[in-house]
Parts: structure tokens; C-alpha cells; sequence
């Protein structure tokens, strides 16, 4: 059974942290308010934290569980695993072999998206993603949906999920380590289409897509920001029963894009 959590909010580095706040008010409808070098920008049902830094670095995000047992469940597991686990108000914190903080916390959703594009993934690119593989999965209990091989074998991506939504992290094989997107999730394909519309109409052209991947067999497209950071619209991403094994797809553009060109990370 996935672990039950959903993702919540991310926090990104930026050497140009009101520029990329700017590109989230115009692209993603995100309100954006300054605090000090830091932008907290956020809409219903997605937040965006951006503090100064490195380019192209997830510095944390934080997941939120709905149900007390899931919850008592994870940090029994966490337990289990033996890993380092730090106890904050109304959650508890672990760092990846990356250095990313992950936060997971019990409660209401404080901020609902109320039917408006919903923070759903993000993703990783990592020269070693069998160990970041092998912390999510064995460490977290994340659930690995797919797996992205190619000729000889060598994993080259990971799609993993925390609940029903086919995945809450992918984990691209790639020469450097950085952040690679992130994932609003819509209601329907026509959402989609208006969000796109909207994108375009503020100037912002569309990076890659419209299109739809082979694993989640979402319809999506990607805007970069100005960190060359790719931020995602999705719809109708798959939805997974239990006991779904995980699959296995080659590497190559048509399962990163059915409907055409891919970008390959390796
Ligand atoms: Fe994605």
C-alpha cells in the first residue's frame, strides 16, 4: 500500500529570487510576497518557497498526510528503517543522500486548490539514481510505479508514488545533480488547453509539449524559468489500484512523449 501522503509544497534556491517570483505570478498564477532575500508565492493548492541560492537546487519539500493512522504508520517505518529522523510540531523531517530536507506532517490542508491547478510532483535529475531509488522506496516506502531501462539494463528513470497518483517524484539519470521540474495537476484536458492559453497570452512560450507521457500517461506541457528550471501542467495522470505491478519501459523519446519530441536527460 503507498504510504498516503500527497505533496504539499516545494522550496527552491535561486540567485535571482524575485526574478523567478515574477515568472511564477505571470506563468502559474502564483501570488508572490517577500520576506526579507526570500518569495513565498503561492495559489490555491500550490506553494512555491524561494530562498537565495544555487540555480537548479530543490532545497526541501514537504508532503502532508490527511489520515492519523497512515501517519503513525509512516513514522513507525521511519523507525524501522533506521534512519535519522528530526521530530518538528506536527511532523518530522529526513534528509535524502542528496541533501534534500523532506518534511511530512499530519493535518487539514490549509491550503486547498479547490478545483485550480494542484501541486502533484517534482522531480530529480542525479548521476546515481539507484541510490536515491533505494531511499525512497526502502527507506520512505514510496512506491515504484515504473522504471525506465535501456538496452543494457541501466535504470535511466524512476517514477514513484506516495498514494493513488502514479507519481509524486521521478528521478531522472542525468551527469548533474540538480532539481529538474515540478508538476501542477488540472482537472480535465480542457483545463489544460486554458491553461496553456494563458501561459502563452502573458508571453511565456511553451518549453516542451503539449504532450503525453508513457509512464502516467499524462497529457502535460512545460514552461522554463529563468534558472532553466521546467515547471509542468498535467491532467489526468494515471491513478493506481494497489496491487499494480511496477512496469518497465524502454529508453527512448516516445516514452517520455507519446505524441512526439522528448527531452532526454541522458
Ligand atoms: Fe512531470
Amino acid at each position: 500500500m503507498p504510504i498516503g501522503a500527497a505533496l504539499e509544497e516545494l522550496e527552491l534556491s535561486s540567485p535571482q529570487v524575485r526574478e523567478l517570483a515574477e515568472f511564477y505570478a505571470e506563468s502559474f498564477s502564483l501570488h508572490r510576497s517577500f520576506r526579507g532575500a526570500n518569495a513565498l508565492c503561492t495559489a490555491p493548492g500550490r506553494t512555491l518557497k524561494l530562498v537565495p541560492g544555487d540555480a537548479n537546487r530543490l532545497v526541501g519539500a514537504q508532503f502532508r498526510f490527511s489520515s492519523r493512522p497512515d501517519f503513525d504508520a509512516f513514522t513507525e517505518h521511519l523507525s524501522a528503517s533506521g534512519i535519522s529522523v528530526a521530530e518538528k510540531t506536527g511532523g518530522v523531517s529526513v534528509t535524502d543522500p542528496e541533501g534534500h530536507i523532506l518534511r511530512f506532517r499530519y493535518g487539514t490542508d490549509q491550503n486547498p486548490a479547490n478545483g485550480d491547478a494542484r501541486l502533484q510532483h517534482f522531480a530529480l535529475r542525479t548521476p546515481d539514481p539507484e541510490t536515491l531509488v533505494a531511499f525512497y522506496a526502502d527507506k520512505l516506502g514510496f512506491i515504484v510505479s515504473d522504471f525506465v531501462r535501456d538496452e543494457e539494463g541501466v535504470l535511466r528513470a524512476a517514477f514513484l508514488r506516495t498514494d493513488d497518483e502514479h507519481h509524486a517524484l521521478a528521478i531522472f539519470r542525468s551527469a548533474e545533480a540538480r532539481f529538474d521540474h515540478f508538476s501542477c495537476e488540472v482537472e480535465s484536458w480542457t483545463e489544460l488547453r486554458d491553461w496553456a492559453d494563458r501561459v502563452c497570452a502573458n508571453g511565456i512560450p511553451l518549453a516542451w509539449g503539449v504532450g503525453r507521457h508513457g509512464p502516467g500517461n499524462d497529457t502535460f506541457f512545460m514552461v522554463k524559468d529563468p534558472d532553466g528550471n521546467l515547471a509542468e501542467i498535467s491532467a489526468e495522470l494515471e491513478r493506481c489500484a494497489p496491487e499494480r505491478a511496477t512496469g518497465l519501459w524502454p529508453h527512448r523519446p516516445e516514452t517520455l512523449n507519446r505524441w512526439g519530441v522528448a527531452i532526454m536527460r541522458s
